[in-house]
């Protein structure tokens, strides 16, 4: 049986990352200059779950020189491959990053309609820290969860 693959995204994703990120979401997108600059940026690493070459899901992090406390600006899987544990690897994968470069804290921001994948972070030890008014360009609000990481 063909195997899911987790791996550092390359340039060579990039056509493929904007196609999911424009079949995942209808506001707040990533453009493909951003994914570009993404995958070029030494405080930005983008991971992708591959099966049989295609890409099924990416998940997106920043790091900051000063801090120790991570990013995780995006995640998303696409809608076929849901449900089969491929946004549980991608998040595994992107804590295991934020680990290695010595970061204390993962943080993310998921918009307060987005049910599922708050249940996704809750089950995986992320805890809700706040929220944000109308932090999304349709005026949703984000709710602002955080894990600590184990060294
Ligand atoms: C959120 C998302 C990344 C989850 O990816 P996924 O591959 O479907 O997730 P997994 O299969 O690894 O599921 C892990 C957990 O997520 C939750 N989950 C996933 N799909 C679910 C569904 N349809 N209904 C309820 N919970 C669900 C469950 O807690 C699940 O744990 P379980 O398998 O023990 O029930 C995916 O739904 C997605 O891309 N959504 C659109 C983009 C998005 O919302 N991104 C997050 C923005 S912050």
């Amino acid at each position: 049986m063909a195997e899911l693959h987790v791996r550092r995204a390359t340039i060579g994703d990039l056509a493929a990352l904007v196609e999911l990120e424009n079949a995942v979401f209808a506001g707040d997108r990533i453009s493909e200059r951003q994914w570009r600059r993404h995958l070029e940026s030494l405080t930005a690493e983008v991971f992708v779950a591959t099966l049989e070459h295609r890409l099924l899901g990416a998940v997106l992090l920043f790091f900051r020189r000063d801090s120790r406390v991570a990013r995780l600006y995006s995640i998303a899987v696409a809608e076929g491959a849901r449900g089969c544990g491929v946004g549980e690897r991608l998040l595994a994968k992107a804590e295991r990053a934020a680990v290695r470069r010595a970061n204390r804290v993962l943080r993310l921001e998921v918009r307060r309609d987005n049910r599922v994948a708050q249940r996704l972070y809750e089950s995986h030890g992320y805890r809700l820290i706040g929220e944000y008014r109308a932090y999304y360009q349709d005026g949703e609000d984000a709710r602002r969860y955080e894990k600590p990481l184990a060294s």
